[in-house]
């Protein structure tokens, strides 16, 4: 529908108007679950208009111009409205979720309304992560089916705690009082058995308006709330939220002049007041909040939901991505963690590679193992799986590299989920698109448990018998570029000079300890990880290791940097240009590559990432392998 400005002007003048009244209301987030057939489009459009809705479309047009007509006053409202599709938006992901708003007398709604195919888990997963409750509607001729089941454990397993089930099409089946009882056992068994315990059951009839904002007079024998009723009363969990201990995602540092210091954020639980103690994480630092600032002026105390800029009595260091928390029951922070992920891309995911993880405020690089199973929504069955595609759920253990501040996404103390702390994303580094949504569930203590062996023969000891400092020489490039080639000169070179030392070579490692893996970007990854590891030990052992693998991305060969000490990691980036490597092409292999009969092969149709500020750049063009390799032997002579 179009509006003439005119019209859009008096439409945003009202809403603006009726927005400001609406403002002190409290606010449901909820969402539909079920399909078309089901009825689900005459239910949430019997809702809106029971309850004096505001026109979609005029929102939409509101939306874009309610800073044009000033109605500045309402923005929060349209945040509100809005925020959970930005979040998306920003990173490039299509999910097909509406978000509609309506209010009565009592409170506001946010209805989140998504498709209901099973291809459609994300969406599903996407709307009903900012909700509190799921109405699942039933179609009273069908029961409760498998669909029915699946959204309750997505729903469940996002945090929803509180369902409604209402079995709708009454009018079709005589408003039968029996079939509704039946029904109402049938998801009484599995809600059950899933651990749902706050439900509640509403005969309905879409079409007619039975039992969604006035009583059925049909269903007499029916004596529970109507759908709006309920709607209207049920507890919401932010008032929970406010109970749980003060936590505040740090989103940004807010230095206006150089006299003040606030740090910005939205409360995501608990509440605050000026006086009380406080602690920075991940650093642990402690100070006493001095002033709450906002834009209305400052506040003698805050709670969850509020955004807030704190100041705080002392000099400490803060930044964005940091939490603070109540002093006394402050999270922890760790780097390793069981999670249930969603998997939400085309491209399935790939163990052990680096993803971006956003969590609040905070990001990190993240790697995930092997799935430890993948869950069948319609059974709840643990299925064994190697990786997970689209619209997969399952449990894998992620690794992160550096701590992050934490707490479980299910709270133990059942107050509602800890979505602010215990929800993350991971994006893809290159696409930069959302590839999945997890929650945590609790830090493996692994790193810890499996107690290093305090060895009474150090990694010195062993370098000082050598006579030397140890060092991992890790030459990267093409297939064909020249890495064994200089390795091999670099390591007779330094043998000469009473060096001791080990070449390993992808084509030799790839018969032995790596025969199990191919060329896939999956066993690529692999492939640096354990030949990384290797390295690791043996620069333990007070050698110096060459290793020539194509080690063709930059976040693994990043990785196997972080392993090791401090200036030991040492990049050889052996550059030849594709087409002389392929000119040369000494193996064959290119050859075979563009005929089509060697899939995966870099520089062909796979990537190669170059590095970017490696120790050493040897260009192949311009340099022989000799005087390559006595390069690497100057520069390795000289860190002594
Ligand atoms: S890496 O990408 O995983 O680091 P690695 O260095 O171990 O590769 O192995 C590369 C060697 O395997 C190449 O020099 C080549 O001899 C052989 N090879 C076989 N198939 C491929 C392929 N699809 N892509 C690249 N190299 C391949």
């Amino acid at each position: 529908m179009a509006f003439r400005a005119d019209e859009r002007d008096l439409i945003a003048a009202d809403i603006g108007a009726y927005l400001e009244r609406q403002k002190a209301k409290e606010l449901l987030r909820f969402i539909t679950c079920g399909s078309v057939d089901d009825g689900k489009s005459t239910l949430i459009g019997r809702l809106l208009h029971d309850s004096k809705q505001i026109f979609e479309d005029q929102m939409a047009a509101l939306e874009s111009d309610s800073r044009r007509v000033g109605t500045q006053g309402s923005n929060i409202d349209f945040a509100l409205l809005v925020d959970g599709l930005t979040a998306e938006r920003e990173q490039g992901i299509t999910i097909d979720v509406a978000y509609r708003f309506f209010a009565t007398d009592k409170r506001k709604f946010i209805v989140a309304d998504t498709p209901g195919h099973e291809q459609y888990t994300r969406n599903m997963v996407t709307g009903a992560s900012t909700a509190e409750l799921a109405v699942l509607l039933v179609d009273a001729r069908k029961g409760v089916l498998e669909q029915t089941r699946r959204h309750s454990i997505l729903a469940q397993m996002v945090g929803i705690r509180r369902f409604v089930l209402a079995i709708n099409k009454m009018d079709l089946v005589d408003h039968d009082a029996d079939l509704f009882a039946a029904i109402v056992a049938d998801y009484r068994a599995f809600a059950d058995r899933i651990g749902i315990d706050q439900w509640i059951a509403i005969p309905v009839s879409g079409l007619n308006g039975d039992n969604i904002a006035a009583r059925s007079e049909a269903m007499d024998w029916y004596d529970g709330p109507t759908l709006v009723e309920h709607l209207e009363t049920v507890p919401i969990d932010s008032e929970s939220d406010e109970a749980k201990p003060f936590r505040m995602p740090v989103q940004w540092v807010s230095r206006p002049d150089p006299s003040f210091r606030g740090f910005a954020g939205q409360v995501a639980s608990g509440r605050i007041a000026p006086g009380d103690e406080v602690r920075i994480l991940p650093s642990g630092r402690t100070s006493t909040v001095a002033r709450i600032v906002t834009m209305g002026g400052d506040l003698d105390e805050a709670v969850a939901g509020q955004s807030v800029t704190l100041t705080l009595e002392d000099e400490v260091d803060c930044s964005r991505g940091d939490v603070i928390a109540a002093a006394s029951q402050a999270p922890h922070a760790a780097d390793q963690f069981e999670a249930t992920i969603v998997w939400m891309a085309d491209e399935e995911m790939v163990p052990g590679k680096g993803y971006w993880l956003k969590l609040g405020t905070q990001s990190a690089t993240a790697t995930v193992a092997h799935p430890k199973y993948q869950l069948n929504v319609n059974t709840l069955d643990e299925l064994a799986a190697k990786t997970l595609d689209l619209n997969a759920i399952g449990v894998a253990d992620l690794t992160v590299d550096r701590p992050i501040v934490f707490e479980p996404y299910r709270d133990q103390h059942d107050g509602g989920p800890n979505r602010a702390l215990g929800g993350f994303i991971l994006i893809d580094k290159l696409t930069n698109a959302t590839v999945a949504a997890g929650m945590l569930h609790f830090a493996l203590r692994r790193a810890e448990n499996i107690h290093w062996q305090a060895l009474d023969v150090s990694r010195e000891t062993h370098a000082r018998l050598k006579g030397q400092k140890p060092a991992v020489l890790w030459f990267t490039g093409l297939s064909g570029a020249g890495k064994s080639t200089i390795a091999n000169l670099v390591e007779k070179k330094l043998v000469a000079l009473g060096r001791h030392t080990f070449l390993l070579d992808g084509d030799n490692v790839r018969h032995g300890l790596n025969k199990d893996l191919g060329f896939t970007e999956a066993d690529r990854i692999e492939n640096i990880r354990r030949v990384g590891e290797v390295a690791k030990l043996m620069a333990d052992a007070g050698l110096i290791v060459l290793t020539a693998f194509i080690s063709p991305f930059r976040a693994e060969r990043e990785m196997v940097r972080r392993m090791l000490p401090d200036g030991e990691f040492i990049e050889v980036f052996v550059d030849t240009p594709l087409a002389d490597a392929e000119a040369r092409d000494v193996k064959g292999l290119y050859a075979k590559a563009r005929a089509g009969e060697l899939p995966n092969f870099t520089g062909i149709d796979s990537p190669y990432e170059p590095p970017e500020q490696p120790e050493l750049w040897i260009d192949t063009v311009k340099m022989t392998a000799e005087q390559a390799a006595d390069a690497v032997i100057d520069l390795i002579e000289r860190r002594r």
